[in-house]
């Protein structure tokens, strides 16, 4: 579970907002840090502390596609499937990707080493096709580079 110290941290800024809902995504981040994702006990200790309900921690949990539900690989890939992207060839870089992990959009690789995920738009239209690695962006991407790209992580 959360450490003390960072409870204690949590804890003292309650005074600070109108209602604890604002340190929901701060507690989350916090839980995945400490654990690259946000297991269910840690959702029950977060509303504890919060003095909230567990369905209120959980639907901010489960509406950011950053917080992690589920164990993630090292690395993240997100592809953006919105329609920009999409309109310039997104979805044969997707394919490529799969192909080059083999695995499906929304899995792991078994050696945890990438987890590939959709994304919704990185406000980068303009240089689509674009993905993102971890916090790195590449944009403009052909087939060609992917292979490339997913060298840089290994
Ligand atoms: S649609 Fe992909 S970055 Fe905007």
């Amino acid at each position: 579970m959360i450490i003390k110290e960072e409870y204690k941290i949590i804890n003292k800024k309650k005074n600070l907002y109108e209602h604890p809902r604002s340190l929901i995504i701060e507690a989350l981040k916090i839980a995945q840090i400490k654990y690259g994702w946000v297991p269910n006990k840690e959702i029950v200790y977060i509303a504890k502390i919060l003095s909230l309900s567990v369905s209120e921690v959980e639907s901010v949990a489960t509406f950011y596609s950053k917080i992690f539900r589920k164990p993630v690989g090292k690395n993240i890939i997100y592809y953006c499937d919105s329609v920009v992207c999409y309109l310039h060839n997104a979805d044969s870089i997707r394919k490529n990707i799969e192909l080059i992990l083999n695995i499906k959009l929304g899995q792991t690789t078994k050696n945890n080493k990438f987890t590939f995920l959709p994304t919704s738009c990185l406000g980068r239209c303009d240089y689509s096709p674009i993905i993102m690695v971890n916090y790195d962006i590449y944009t403009k991407i052909l087939k060609k580079d992917i292979i490339n790209i997913i060298n840089k992580y290994l």
